[in-house]
Parts: C-alpha cells; structure tokens; sequence
C-alpha cells in the first residue's frame, strides 16, 4: 500500500511570522504591524506575479488602511471629558495637533486614498523626486505643500523603501519647510533591511511604520522578494 503523505495542518489564525530575522534588533524608531497569518496572506496575494491588476489595488489597500490605522496610533492625544447620551460624564482623549499627508510621487500617491478614507478632508502635499542623471543623486523635481505644514504632524508616504535615498530627501525637504523630524511619520508597505538602515541612522527622530521588512535588494535596486515595481503594478492595465 503506498502512503500518501497527510496534508499539512492549517497554520493557527494568530501564527506569528517570523520575517524580522531579517532585520533583528530592530532600530527603536520602527514600528512593524503584527505579523499575523492574515497579514502574510495578504502580501502573499500583492507579491504573486500572477495576481490581478484588481487583486492587487483591492488587497495592496487593505494593507495601507492598516499601515495608516497604525500610524495614528503614534500621534500625541490628550485628556479630554465628555458627556454621553446617557448623561454620563466619560474621560477619554482626543488627537492633539493637526496633521497632514504628504506622498513621495508616484508610488506613494497609491496611499492617499487610504489616509483619506481614515481622516476625512485631510491635507496632502506631494514631493516628486527622482535621480539627477547628472550626479545620480535624488534630485527634487516638484512639491507642493499645506502653507502650514511646520505646524502640522507630516504622514510621508511611500510604499517602497528601497535603498532608502527617496525617502532621506523627502525628509530633507520636510525639514526645510519647517517640519521637526520627530514630527514625520513614514508609512511603508515593504522595506529593505539596508534601506531601513540608511533612513533610521539618517533620521533617528522620525518613526517609520512598516508592513514588512524583506531580505535585501538585488544589483538593480529592486525589493527582494518584493512585489516588482509598485507603481507598474497599481497603475499599468
Ligand atoms: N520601487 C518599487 O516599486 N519596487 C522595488 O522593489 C523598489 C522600489
């Protein structure tokens, strides 16, 4: 009788990934969702080469919800009393500050969505930077801020975290509109280790919340294992 090999358990709803073996310790300014079996679903899904273009708009923004939501969570709140409609008198919070999106174009234009399903008629701004061919550094082609944005607690959005130079000069920017670092709030889908590095050691202050920190990059700067090329994905049929 030849035995057929019994087919592996389902993994339990709460299975813990382990994918910060690729970046352990953290650096203390960043923040991972819970690594969750229906999270890894989730990127299982957007990293399939096979997935839909709808699949992926459908499940890639089921993640930036949670990536927002999660980012919310660092936002400063305050006491605050109120009345409920049974008279009762409940001590509760409220946010504190104003805040603002600001997406690093073209990819973290993907996001706004997200923030703004979260926080209705919130501001966004966009920064469009890209490698000067000249020096091969990033280069800021195009921004566009809320006049008030010193003020505000800054939501920067970016998908991907490759070698993580982007995102230092949108940082840069930032700072120089009057932003204070620890006022900045980066929110990322995917993150190279080495990348991560580069922008924690850069800019210690800021906090970076991230959904996944994949194992490297490879020669041509791309996420491995990745999704491929966010914005091709998202916005080419
Ligand atoms: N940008 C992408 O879209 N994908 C990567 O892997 C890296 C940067």
């Amino acid at each position: 009788m030849s035995s057929v090999p019994a087919p592996a358990p389902p993994q339990p709803a709460n299975h813990v990934n382990t994918n910060q073996a690729h970046m352990n310790p953290l650096p203390p300014s960043v923040f991972t969702l819970p690594q969750t079996a229906q999270l890894e679903a989730l990127y299982t899904i957007i990293r399939d080469k096979n997935t839909s273009r709808g699949d992926f708009l459908f499940y890639s923004d089921r993640i930036i919800r949670l990536l927002v939501e999660e980012g919310l969570n660092h936002l400063p709140v305050v006491k605050k009393t109120i009345e409920t409609p049974t008279g009762s008198t409940y001590e509760g919070v409220g946010f504190q500050g104003k805040i603002c999106g600001v997406s690093i174009l073209r990819a973290g234009e993907a996001m706004e969505a997200g923030l703004r399903e979260v926080c209705r008629s919130v501001r966004i701004g966009k920064i469009l930077i890209q490698r000067d061919e000249e020096t091969a550094q990033p280069k800021l082609f195009y921004s566009k801020f809320p006049p008030d944005i010193k003020n505000r607690y800054v939501l920067l959005l970016d998908p991907m975290l490759a070698t993580g130079g982007s995102a230092i000069k949108a940082v840069e920017v930032l700072m120089e509109q009057g932003v204070p670092e620890e006022r900045i709030i980066f929110i990322n889908l995917i993150a190279s280790p080495e990348g991560l590095t580069t922008f924690t050691s850069k800019y210690p202050l800021l906090k970076v919340i991230t959904g996944w920190i994949d194992e490297g990059l490879n020669e041509k700067a791309f996420i491995i294992p990745g999704l491929g090329d966010f914005g091709e994905r998202r916005y080419c049929v």
